[in-house]
């Protein structure tokens, strides 16, 4: 092959794989990416990455160029006696230490600006969120709402968000990345992060995740951010500061006046066939699902919750259930029922939830709303009957080394390493689908 046809087409091949490199980064097909920021602190990062990768490719060029060109250029030819040896230029030496100088000072500069205006405290005003990272799961708290939640965050477009990032055990790092970060949530340490979702992303769900390995379900410690309106987060905000109620919500007093009495509790019904044969039923799916879709204009309506049937493909969990692990078909909850299996049970050591008095623990994620959620176990699997009443069932099958006790009757526990009896507090499908009933009508 003669020499111009090589280069022709390494230059074609180099040409195609910076169409796929631009192709992957410019397309709003990836979720994850950070290519697309969409918030001034992932702007600021950007702006970072895209000087340094410029710079970063004119030095890769021309010192490739020059190499490439020496090479060639001065290569060992026929007949060719050894070439002058030379030791030593002080031009040479002055010429290769001044240089790099001159490119640290260009990447020096927009990295130090990237430094300060992302370490600065937030605005005066922020919204405040206190994230916990706990091994495997994330707890936000709202400090001014007085709203605690796990795995999920509502955030306003166009407010900016101070994030306040403490462990409760191990090093964990917080990171939405098309909105901002990583920033590692260190033990013994409060970091702080903030960015301001851009206003054009409302209605609009993004990916979080832990991002920094802390055990055996580090890859299942994920969580949700929906940005919504400020309108929809102020619904969504009086709602959750509700004490917990079944079935459908409310309006609050615009007085702040008392509450309504709950409604009667709905019934969830168990899927036909074990959920662990396939995937669970549609129409249990949806059991979790909001009733509340859209605030009308006007007074703040409490409750406002992110519609499950918007929310993108790729903000739903596809992992896959334990094939060992079945459910009896066809059973039918109570949620009264439940509620009272739920306030007598281990449960309550863990778990809270606020108009429960029973349930007060605090290792466990807050269970309050926990059926306005839209997935389980730190974004492992949607928040639908057939997957909560598995996981309530054996939660140690469905996300490796979790702490949440095993609960089914006669279940293994992988981590005790003996199965369940009824002495040590075994749950029967049915007592679990009662529990499941009860916990998906906590809107
Ligand atoms: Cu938490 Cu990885």
């Amino acid at each position: 092959m003669k020499g111009s046809d090589r280069l022709r087409r390494l230059a074609s091949y180099a040409f195609v794989a910076a169409l796929v490199v631009a192709a992957v980064s410019c397309n709003e097909a990836h979720p994850n990416t950070t290519l697309v920021p969409h918030s001034d602190l992932g702007r600021e990062i950007d702006f970072l990455w895209d000087r340094l990768l410029l710079l970063g490719t004119i030095v890769f060029i021309l010192v490739e160029g020059i190499l490439v060109y020496i090479v060639f250029r001065y290569r060992r030819r026929e007949n060719q006696g050894t070439p002058p040896q030379t030791h030593g230029s002080t031009k040479l030496e002055i010429a290769w230490t001044l240089i790099p100088a001159v490119i640290l000072v260009f990447i020096a500069v927009p990295t130090v600006r990237t430094i300060f205006i992302t370490q600065a405290q937030a605005a005066p005003g922020s919204l405040n969120i206190e994230v916990t990272g706990h091994q495997w799961w994330w707890e936000f708290k709202y400090p001014e709402y007085g709203v605690t939640t796990a795995n999920e965050i509502y955030l306003p477009v166009g407010r900016t968000v101070n994030f306040r990032l403490r462990s409760a055990d191990v090093i964990h790092s917080f990171w939405t990345p098309q909105l901002g970060g990583k920033r590692d949530v260190v033990t013994n340490r409060t970091n702080y992060m903030w960015y301001t979702p851009d206003t054009s992303i409302s209605s609009n769900v993004w990916n979080g995740f832990c991002v920094e390995y802390c055990g055996a379900s580090h890859a299942n410690m994920r969580f949700r951010v929906f940005t919504v309106s400020q309108q929809q987060f102020d619904s969504w905000v009086a709602g959750q500061k509700l004490p917990a109620r079944f079935g459908a919500v409310a309006p609050v007093a615009p007085s702040g006046g008392p509450v309504p009495p709950s409604p009667a509790a709905p019934a969830v019904t168990m899927p036909p066939g074990a959920p662990g044969a396939g995937t669970p039923s549609a129409a249990l799916a949806g059991a979790a699902q909001s009733s509340v879709a859209a605030v009308p204009t006007g007074a703040v309506q409490a409750g406002y919750i992110f519609p499950r049937e918007n929310i993108p493909e790729y903000a739903v969990p596809h992992s896959p259930i334990p094939p060992d692990l079945k459910f009896t078909a066809g059973l039918t909850g109570n949620a009264a029922r439940g509620k009272q299996i739920f306030s007598s049970s281990a449960c309550i050591g863990c778990h809270s939830i606020a108009g429960n008095p029973a349930a007060m623990g605090v290792t466990g994620p807050n269970l309050t709303h926990v059926g306005s959620r839209s997935t389980i176990a730190a974004g492992r699997f949607p928040n639908a009957a057939a997957y909560l009443a598995l996981w309530i069932k054996n939660a140690r099958k469905m996300k490796p080394e979790v702490i949440m006790p095993t609960l089914g009757l006669d279940e293994y526990d992988p981590i005790l390493k003996a199965k369940v009896t009824a002495a040590g507090g075994g749950l029967t499908d049915q007592q679990i689908a009662d529990i499941v009933a009860y916990l998906t009508a906590l809107k």
